[in-house]
């Protein structure tokens, strides 16, 4: 589902250069839970980023179910996106205009779903992590771990194919990110979704497919 060819990146920082992402080289098969560890710095959302068609590496390339999302010109990769990746970010990146609901039903829009149809799907993913009854509140008006599954309801509201995820647990109490990784390894066990995970937190780990660490850019593999 997701293969990676010597995938790099390189940010360069005036006459520095930081090399995020060293050559990564993998596959990723349909329904696997792959969880991604590492400290911090070692460039774990960099390859989120160029995986999903966040950003574009340095070097190599990434297919996503047989498309090199590299080749796509910025209109087409949007379009694949929207359709393909569901993507939870680090920071979570809701819109602070809009409440849950609406935040949820801004990633379901541009598929042209019926107002009605939408509204209905939005709740229901919002159902599904807990957040029903918080529907209506602005994200400021939401804690870190209710923002992260609002995130979450979102980066699922178009049944994407492959789910990225960046430390979703992060800002969640273990049982509440229990319930959010055990909900997303439901997806790619019941919903053939692949599901990538960046994380800390060693519970995570326990429900992988398949474990790899970062290192300083360099990804190895557990097993
Ligand atoms: N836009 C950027 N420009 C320059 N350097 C960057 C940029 N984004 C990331 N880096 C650098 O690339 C390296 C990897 O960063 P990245 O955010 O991928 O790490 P991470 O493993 O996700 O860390 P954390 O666990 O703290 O989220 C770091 O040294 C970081 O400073
Ligand atoms: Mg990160």
């Amino acid at each position: 589902m997701i293969k990676a060819v010597n995938l790099s990146k390189t940010y360069k920082m005036g006459e520095k250069k930081v090399e995020a992402v060293r050559k990564a080289n993998f596959e990723v098969d349909k329904g696997e839970f792959f969880v991604i560890e590492g400290v911090s710095g070692s460039g774990k959302t960099t390859l989120l980023y160029l995986l999903g068609g966040l950003d574009r590496p340095s070097e190599g390339t990434v297919e996503i179910d047989g498309q090199d999302i590299t080749r796509l010109s910025e209109n087409q990769l949007a379009k694949f996106r929207l359709k393909n990746i569901g993507f939870v970010f680090q920071t979570f990146n809701l819109i602070p205009t809009l409440n849950a609901r609406e935040n949820v039903e801004a990633a379901i829009v541009p598929t042209g779903m019926p107002a009605a149809e939408r509204i209905e799907r939005a709740m229901n993913l919002l159902k599904a992590v807990g957040m029903e009854n918080r529907w209506h509140h602005l994200p400021g008006k939401l804690s870190g771990g209710e923002q992260q599954r609002v995130a979450i309801a979102r980066a699922l509201a178009n049944n994407p194919k492959v789910v990225l995820a960046d430390e979703p647990t992060g800002d969640l109490d273990t049982k509440t990110g229990l319930k959010i990784i055990e909900m997303l390894k439901e997806l790619s066990l019941n919903n053939g979704q692949t599901v990538i995970v960046v994380t800390h937190a060693p519970y995570v780990a326990e429900y992988a497919t398949r474990r790899a660490k970062m290192e300083d850019g360099v990804l190895t593999f557990a097993d």
